[in-house]
């Protein structure tokens, strides 16, 4: 039943492919370092929303060593709005270590992978099975919610992975594992999607006890889960001459490394209060208030002029206290 389904997987991929901009084409060679940036960035997020950062990383790095080449802040300036900017950090730190321990190729073994900063489990064997063609069991959320609805697992995750991981692997082809786990992830973002899936164009009905069940988005059985925990927080707009002031945010912990407006009072100063913004975090949401002023003295930061915040590359939280900065000196 396994090789039936993955057959049937194959066929459906072979017409219904999505054109994404990491895969090769017909005749093309993949090329590791793509397919390694690709799926670092796809982690925890959407194809929509890498697609323009795939391009433009693409186009101005477009190898491995003119990646581990460049300065820290840029590659954070550029990562800026993808979130989870531990990625960024690691990516340069990957990059650098394949340049400086393998002469610049991305290893073809998952173990050797695995060593390299950023690189779990899932993106040494999707690196292996895609770059490389080499057979690796891949799963992600999505392969995931395909494998619980074919076999109608009622136990909910995680505790259900370990099971996961061996039916996926005695689904995965010796041959084709890249076209295989692709042909998967396609199938859970665009058919059999969390909400409301497309049983009619799906090509495993057949294998599918979810289906079969007559309720599959039931599945995956969900564990109660614990209620996000909501903070408060202020942020200050000082500025000066035309610039405002900002801080590079300490490597390790939250939005580690980027450029923000400071969380702490920089000065004493006429705070004015605008406003707040609300931002959701994986483990927490947040609702952070703007207090805005004009400084007279000079202080350390980063005085960044005003009329070019947008290329400050601030994370989407700062992002949007910066337009209620740029309201506030409207209004003011
Ligand atoms: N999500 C993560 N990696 C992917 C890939 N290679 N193809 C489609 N979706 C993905």
């Amino acid at each position: 039943m396994a090789a039936n389904a993955s057959r049937a997987l194959l066929c459906w991929y072979a017409v219904h492919k999505r054109d994404l901009p990491w895969r090769a084409r017909a005749g093309e060679t993949p090329d590791p370092y793509r397919i390694w940036l690709s799926e670092i960035m796809l982690q925890q997020t959407t194809v929509a929303a890498v697609k323009p950062y795939f391009a433009a990383f693409t186009g101005r790095w477009p190898a491995v060593e003119t990646l581990a080449a460049e300065a820290d802040q840029e590659v954070m300036r550029a990562w800026a709005g993808l979130g989870y900017y531990a990625r960024a950090r690691n990516l340069l730190a990957c990059a650098r270590a394949v340049v400086a321990e393998h002469g610049g190729d991305f290893p073809a073994d998952e173990a050797v992978l695995r060593k390299l900063p950023g690189i779990g489990a899932y993106t040494a064997a999707a690196i292996v099975a895609i770059a490389f063609g080499r057979r690796a069991v891949v799963v992600d959320g999505n392969v995931e919610r395909v494998i619980v609805r074919l076999h109608g697992l009622e136990e909910p995750l995680p505790k259900a992975r370990p099971c996961i991981r061996a039916l996926a692997d005695a689904m995965t082809p010796d041959e084709g594992a890249g076209d295989f786990a692709q042909a998967m992830m396609d199938l859970g973002a665009t058919i059999c999607t969390p909400r409301n899936p497309d049983c009619g164009n799906c090509p495993l009905t057949g294998h599918c006890a979810a289906y079969a069940s007559g309720d599959p988005s039931r599945y995956p059985v969900k564990a109660a889960k614990a209620a996000r925990p909501h903070r408060e927080g202020v942020a200050y707009w000082l500025e000066r001459s035309g610039k405002v002031l900002l801080v590079r945010r300490p490597a390790k912990g939250l939005l580690g490394g980027m450029l923000a407006l400071p969380e702490e009072r920089p000065a004493e100063a006429a705070w004015r209060d605008a406003g707040a913004v609300d931002h959701v975090f994986t483990h927490f949401s947040l609702t952070m208030r703007l207090r805005c002023a004009e400084a007279d003295a000079n202080m350390d930061g980063v005085w960044w002029p005003v009329e070019r915040i947008g290329e400050a590359g601030l994370p989407t939280l700062f992002a949007k206290l910066a337009a209620r900065g740029l309201a506030w000196r409207e209004a003011a």
